[in-house]
């Protein structure tokens, strides 16, 4: 009988095991010892955007939370969790929301199609669209209008990351933060940098702004 996809997924691990002790026998002892990642990856659960692998990092460099096109609400427990440990506790250096350009969920939000629950989802990534509408309205073909719609999405992810008390609060207390909007190209595997970086939140709309 042909082996299954599933089953295939334990040897493979094997194979990896046995690759990572040739290249490092230390390795899973170094990993048990802990972690002290500098980077704080938020990304796109699409399958095809491998956090670690598309920036060449090791297990223990970079701390990964995924979810549909990459979005920072400020009501996400998750998130929220995801950002404090990686802040507080873990101290990264840096935290980068990278989009992705053929973004479904982005596609998604684009038209009027629903999908049920996800709907609710997807919502912020309309606002998106609604605080942009000038730009976006006036890019009339169509894959020009999804690809800007992906930037727009991440540089807005970046601002909402720069207005939660997390990212506040290390700041205020002078902890080296920054924060950055990146787009993967699925069709050539590059990153593109948006040039959308924060390390205080002076350039905030003042009325985000949190003082003492
Ligand atoms: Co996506």
């Amino acid at each position: 009988m042909e082996k299954s996809f599933y089953q295939s997924l334990f040897e493979k691990n094997e194979k990896w095991i046995e690759k990572r002790l040739t290249d490092d026998p230390d390795f899973f002892k170094r990993m048990a010892r802990g972690q002290s990642p500098q980077l704080l990856w938020i990304g796109c659960a699409d399958s095809r955007v491998p956090a670690n692998e598309i920036i060449g990092t090791e297990p223990g460099e970079v701390f990964v939370h995924r979810n549909i096109a990459n979005l920072v609400v400020h009501t996400d427990m998750n998130m929220l969790s995801v950002l404090d440990y990686a802040v507080n506790v873990l101290k990264v250096k840096h935290v980068v929301v990278c989009g992705h350009y053929g973004c479904g969920g982005v596609q998604a939000a684009m038209g009027n199609k629903s999908y049920g629950v996800i709907d609710n989802w997807i919502r912020h990534i309309k606002d998106v669209y609604r605080f942009h509408k000038d730009e976006l309205d006036q890019i009339h073909q169509e894959d020009q209008k999804f690809n800007r719609f992906v930037e727009l999405n991440v540089v807005e992810q970046v601002f909402d990351l720069a207005k939660t008390s997390i990212v506040q609060n290390a700041w205020k207390n002078d902890q080296k933060l920054s924060i950055h909007g990146w787009v993967y190209s699925l069709s050539d595997g590059k990153i593109i940098d948006l040039n959308v970086n924060f390390n205080n939140n002076s350039e905030l709309h003042k009325v985000y702004q949190l003082k003492n």
